[in-house]
């Protein structure tokens, strides 16, 4: 009885994981072509960016297989998505108006989103090769006076 029950629920999840690939939301993984890049001040900061910004800020999107899976591909459409609708770097305008917030962005944690550090295949940056990031996004894009002056950068958000 309950091992019929089992069989019946493995079934019906089969069935509903095969009906949603149906689902044209998700499949779309394109990569439109690449407009403009921001001027990098040096290769090595665009090669970090690169590894850990350009799958969701990019027209360069890595889409592994995983990423083309329906419900996984829903999730991986959304953020790249958002993540180009907030900042992408081959579409890039000297008037986006967040410069600082970029190498802020990675000081604070916040990006990459820690999930991504997480997936299978993901190209974690070395501690070392985040520090490269963080200085070359703020020579490349300016920002963050208290990093730069030699405080760590963590802490409250006061002054602008
Ligand atoms: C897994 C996808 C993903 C990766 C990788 C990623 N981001 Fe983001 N990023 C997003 C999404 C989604 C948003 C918009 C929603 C939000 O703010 O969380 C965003 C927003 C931002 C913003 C807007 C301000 C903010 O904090 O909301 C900045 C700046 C940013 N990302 C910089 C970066 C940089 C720099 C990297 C590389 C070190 C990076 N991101 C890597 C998905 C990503």
């Amino acid at each position: 009885m309950v091992k019929r029950g089992i069989k019946f629920g493995l079934i019906g999840i089969a069935v509903v994981l095969i009906a949603i690939q149906a689902i044209p939301y998700g499949r779309a993984s394109t990569n439109p072509p690449v407009v403009a890049e921001p001027d990098w001040d040096v290769a090595t900061t665009r090669d970090r960016a690169v590894r850990a910004c350009f799958d969701c800020h990019s027209n360069e999107t890595y889409w592994p297989w995983y990423s083309k899976i329906a419900p996984v591909s829903w999730w991986t459409q959304n953020h790249v998505d958002e993540g180009r609708d907030e900042l992408n770097f081959s579409e890039w305008s000297s008037n986006y108006d967040e410069l600082d917030e970029i190498a802020e962005s990675v000081i604070e944690g916040e990006m990459p989103p820690l999930h991504y550090t997480l997936l299978p295949g993901s190209k974690r940056l070395s501690h070392a090769e985040r520090e490269q990031l963080v200085r070359g996004l703020i020579s490349t894009f300016g920002g963050s006076e208290r990093y730069r002056s030699g405080s760590d950068g963590v802490g409250e958000d006061d002054d602008d």
